[in-house]
């Protein structure tokens, strides 16, 4: 991610959503709110609009679905899918007294912004790095909001340790029941970097539950990237560091001392949001995971 700029699969991830959202056959799983907060984000800067325009250019947007097929057939339905995972488990995890929710590399997600008005005794923090934490706040203040239990850190998290950002913040409450969310970022992370994050939320609070999604391997069978993104990967050195196969994940986790309790991939995802079977290729690879500190 370039230092001054925000980071661009923010963008693509927010853009993805809303592009969902203008598709007949799947626009129930974004509602209206999330559509509208979103292009509140994407209105405020230049790369926004730019993004704004091509959704809704009737050739530009066909030049989107026709890069996606190519390149990553199926990945903004995916968006929207995993997002609505962890809306669920987000509303379960309040349901069940969590008190505090932390949204890890949050990105131009919309859900804490359009929860806490609805949770006023839940706190929200989202951390970000500073460059897109900016243009988020930048946003969220033209919406004329400013609440006590909504905030956003500017944290580079190469520069600053995760530990040491909840210990020193006065909004981190280790004493309340909390959920983290780690949503597309942690394939970004290598092995070492993914199993300390584990150990510093647990050390946070033993009763962490902890939301996230991971990647299988490139080469692996469970995982439908094209040649083309593979390609592109290689060429740009940008390699995506920790994959894990979903079947592996139960085990992967009780050995950073956490339990399994609910992991879903695209297909599992289709069927309890959209309430049918794919009948085209969706994405696989990326799966959504819900645990808990045991
Ligand atoms: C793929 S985006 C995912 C955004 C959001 N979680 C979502 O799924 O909609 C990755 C996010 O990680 C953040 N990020 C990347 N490097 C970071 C760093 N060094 N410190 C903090 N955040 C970082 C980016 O700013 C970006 O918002």
């Amino acid at each position: 991610m370039k230092q001054d700029n925000a980071s661009s699969t923010a963008y693509t991830v927010l853009q993805g959503l809303l592009y969902t959202s203008m598709r007949p056959e799947y626009a129930s799983l974004v509602d209206d709110e999330t559509a509208q907060t979103g292009r509140l984000i994407l209105s405020g800067t230049e790369e926004g609009k730019h993004r704004l325009a091509q959704l809704d250019g009737t050739v530009s947007r066909s030049l989107l679905r026709l890069m996606e097929s190519l390149v990553l057939p199926g990945i903004t339905l995916h968006y929207a899918l995993r997002k609505r995972f962890i809306e669920v488990k987000t509303l379960e995890a309040i349901e069940q007294d969590t008190t505090q929710v932390i949204s890890l590399g949050a990105g131009f997600d919309t859900l804490a912004w359009r929860l806490h008005s609805r949770y006023p005794g839940v706190q929200f923090v989202e951390i970000d790095h500073p460059a897109t934490s900016r243009e988020k706040t930048e946003a969220f203040s033209r919406s004329g909001l400013s609440p006590e239990n909504l905030r956003f850190l500017a944290v580079d998290l190469t520069e600053h340790d995760l530990a040491g950002v909840l210990a020193e913040n006065d909004c981190f409450d280790p004493n309340k029941k909390t959920l983290f969310i780690c949503e597309g970022v942690l394939m970004y992370l290598n092995l070492g970097a993914v199993t300390m994050l584990f150990k510093t939320l647990k050390q946070f609070n033993s009763q962490s539950n902890f939301v996230f999604t991971a990647i299988a391997p490139m080469d692996s069978r469970n995982n439908n990237a094209s040649w083309l993104l593979k390609l592109y990967l290689k060429i740009k050195n940008e390699p995506l560091s920790w994959s894990i196969e979903q079947a592996e994940i139960e085990t992967f986790l009780k050995e950073q001392g956490y339990d399994l309790l609910d992991s879903a991939d695209g297909v599992e995802m289709y069927l309890r949001f959209l309430g049918a079977s794919p009948k085209r290729k969706i994405h696989c690879g990326e799966f959504a995971i819900a645990s808990k500190a045991s």
